[in-house]
């Protein structure tokens, strides 16, 4: 791991609660092992795993207010979904107060929880590693999606969309146009 990468994993340990920090750590990995697999660059694979959560430091109330502050526009099922803005955060602080400049990266940890029709290898690798790090909590289906993610990642993405989707349905949560846009792109794949 680079020099830079050690000291954000030093400033994120100590902004992120432990189990986020452990999520994140295991996402990072999760995400480098996909980049082998996939012949992905390694070092943006656990540098945007490592950034992923990084909007997660402080509650969705604050989130929401910092971006209005830094200017970070929030469409209105991003403001109804507040799990969602973390992500466009995360990518603004991860260019400016971490100082990534890759286009690939900050676009793989805006999508990371939503996705997006036609991504690119490394969003596709940040969006599966996210779903199946060693940490998650049994889900069913989980097992599943591991076992794609190494076969097949199109195919992971699909259910990992499709599962999303359903659990928010099943839970009479809204559902972002996003996710349903990323699984249906993948289902017709
Ligand atoms: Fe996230
Ligand atoms: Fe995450």
């Amino acid at each position: 791991m680079t020099e830079k990468l050690l000291e954000i994993k030093k400033d994120l340990s100590k902004k992120l609660k432990k189990d986020r920090f452990e999520h994140t750590i295991g996402v990072m990995y999760t995400a480098a092992a996909l980049a082998m697999r996939y012949g992905e660059d390694i070092q943006k694979a656990l540098t945007a795993g490592l950034l992923h959560d990084c909007g997660k430091y402080c509650s969705a109330k604050e989130q929401i207010k910092l971006c209005r502050k830094k200017g970070i526009s929030l469409t209105d099922s991003e403001i109804e979904m507040p799990a969602l803005v973390h992500a466009k955060l995360g990518a603004y602080l991860a260019e400016h107060e971490y100082s990534i400049n890759d286009s690939g990266i900050l676009d793989a940890i805006t999508y990371h929880t939503t996705g997006r029709p036609d991504m690119t290898m490394l969003e596709k690798i940040i969006y599966i590693a996210d779903y199946i790090e060693p940490n998650r909590a049994e889900i069913p289906g989980l097992n599943e999606v591991r076992f794609l993610a190494f076969e097949d990642i199109d195919q992971a993405v699909c259910r990992s969309a499709g599962a999303t989707t359903r659990y928010l349905q099943d839970g009479g949560k809204a559902v972002d146009p996003m996710t349903i846009r990323t699984y249906n792109f993948y289902k017709k794949e």
